[in-house]
């Protein structure tokens, strides 16, 4: 066969961010260690969630395992192996995990300088209807020499040194930046390998989408049921915008950084702060969206100048294209 096509020199995520660490000054190697531990991580998650090894998985004829052990759900799965495999990568000394209530403290001896905050499985609600799903990450650099507290960890998004997120989608996909622009790697389950697929990604100024569940408009401010109008009813004569909403946070992030437009989970009546977490959901995504180009607000502030009072606090949160997010923050000026 042809094997001219084949790539002997290629990008993989691994020497990609080996190569950025080699770079950086004064770097001991930890951070990639810690990088490629999560990717690491997500591979494996996305092997379980391609369902590979299904009866593994599933039990063969019934809901329990060949051990006979209740199976174990795929969100306890994928926390689980982000916490085991990140605790044995001596480069962490706490982490915050959507599944965990408490910090999680890494064993002394075990120890690094990086707090990890991260949602293993975002998106359950899709998880039994195999629509796509994700991880989120935001790793920072600890800020006390003490006992690990909550207080490394409620850093504001500012601060955080890299961020990304895996996408199990068609493919599985990992955009990830360390503060030097936004990637795009793609999993080629042939090599096991994440391949660059997409460098310095930028979004556009202006997109043809708008993404929220609007189910919610009953329990919306009057400023933004304002502003969906006017993406539907445009007084200027132009074109609606199509409505998308997947309702798992990394496919809506991921479509509107690949084709533009805006996301929102803004406050309604019901849920004052929104739904969506600030350490792990939106600090992360918003790391991301700023580095391609975009902005992510709550609507009167930037994401990533929140100083963080909670673990799990939530916050509202609005992302996307830099034109269509300023014109959400303009409606919500208007009513102020
Ligand atoms: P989860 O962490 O329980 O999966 O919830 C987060 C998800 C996001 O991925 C998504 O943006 C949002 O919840 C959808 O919420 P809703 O069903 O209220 O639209
Ligand atoms: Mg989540």
């Amino acid at each position: 066969t042809d094997q001219s096509g084949f790539d002997t020199d290629v990008w993989t995520l691994t020497r990609f961010v080996m190569e950025t660490g080699r770079q950086a000054k004064g770097a001991t190697g930890e951070l990639t260690q810690l990088i490629n531990t999560m990717l690491t991580a997500i591979k494996a998650i996305s092997s379980a969630v391609r369902k590979a090894g299904l009866a593994h998985l599933q039990g063969l004829a019934g809901s329990v395992n060949v051990t006979g052990d209740d199976v174990k759900k795929l969100d306890v799965l994928s926390n689980d192996l982000v916490i085991n495999l990140l605790r044995a990568s001596y480069s962490t000394c706490c982490m915050v995990s959507e599944e965990n209530k408490e910090l999680i403290i890494t064993p002394k001896d075990k120890r690094g300088k990086y707090v990890v905050c991260f949602d293993p499985l975002d998106g359950s609600s899709n998880i039994d209807c195999l629509a796509s799903i994700g991880t989120i990450f935001a790793i920072y650099k600890r800020t006390t020499e003490d006992e690990p507290t909550e207080q490394d960890a409620l850093q504001p998004g500012k601060n955080i040194v890299c961020a990304g997120y895996a996408l199990y989608g068609s493919a599985s996909l990992v955009a990830i930046s360390t503060g030097a622009g936004l990637n795009f790697f793609t999993l080629d389950p042939a090599i096991g390998e994440f391949i660059l697929t997409e460098r310095n990604v930028k979004i556009k100024k202006k997109g043809k989408i708008y993404s929220l569940n609007e189910g919610y408009a009953k329990y919306f401010h009057p400023s933004i049921n304002e502003y969906l109008k006017h993406k539907k009813y445009p007084e200027d004569g132009g074109a609606p915008y199509g409505a998308r909403y997947v309702g798992s946070m990394v496919s809506d992030i991921h479509r509107t950084i690949a084709y533009g437009g805006i996301f929102m989970y803004p406050a309604n009546e019901k849920s004052p702060k929104g739904k969506l977490r600030l350490l792990y959901e939106c600090n992360p995504v918003a790391f991301v969206i700023e580095q391609a180009g975009g902005i992510a607000t709550t609507g009167t502030q930037r994401i990533l100048d929140i100083q963080p009072e909670a673990l799990h606090q939530r916050v509202p949160f609005v992302a996307g294209s830099p034109d269509d997010v300023n014109e959400y923050i303009s409606f919500v000026k208007k009513f102020q």
